[in-house]
């Protein structure tokens, strides 16, 4: 089976629903994020802080093409659709899925979140950018799964059920 790779914005469910999936499947587990600050040895925040957001783009980069193409399933980090090298990676290596949630549950579920770097901004902008992604999310996956009212089991079961799993 080509690995599941689970794309969406910060705060969709990316790795508790990917954890939830590899329980079922009994499967490896790897979450882009974790293994870039593994990588480092630095927290997110810290790596945009000291060496901004375009070197840990590469980074993000290198590391998703890392990734087993096959018997994994992967969450990935919420801003890995900017690169068109990962668009491409995503649509053609994996079984990507869009866990696609509205902006009001988004700023709900993150409303105290502090290791965000892109979501420690004004309204505004994390509005925008939450706009510019959707059509990037649309690009990189072949299944949409609208996560607003589902639970983690639920969305994890609707992932199972278009996979024939
Ligand atoms: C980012 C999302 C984060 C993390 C980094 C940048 C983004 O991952 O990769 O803070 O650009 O949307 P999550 O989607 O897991 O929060």
């Amino acid at each position: 089976m080509k690995s599941i790779a689970l794309v969406g914005f910060m705060g969709s469910g990316k790795s508790s629903v990917g954890k939830k999936l590899t329980d079922y499947l009994n499967i490896p587990f790897y979450d882009t994020d974790e293994v870039v600050e593994n990588q480092l040895g630095m927290q997110i925040k810290d790596i945009f802080k000291r060496h901004g957001e375009d070197y840990f783009r590469e980074v993000e980069e290198e590391v998703l093409l890392s990734m087993p193409s096959d018997g994994a399933v992967i969450a990935t980090g919420g801003g890995i659709v900017e690169s068109p090298v990962n668009r491409e990676t995503l649509k053609n290596n994996f079984n990507s899925i869009w866990l696609q949630a509205s902006f009001p549950t988004i700023s709900k579920r993150l409303e105290a979140d502090a290791k965000r770097p892109l979501w420690n901004n004004n309204d505004q902008l994390k509005h925008e950018l939450f706009r510019s992604r959707q059509n990037l999310y649309q690009q990189s996956t072949v299944k949409i799964i609208k996560v607003d009212e589902l639970e983690i089991d639920e969305c994890a079961q609707e992932i199972l059920c278009y996979l024939n799993l």
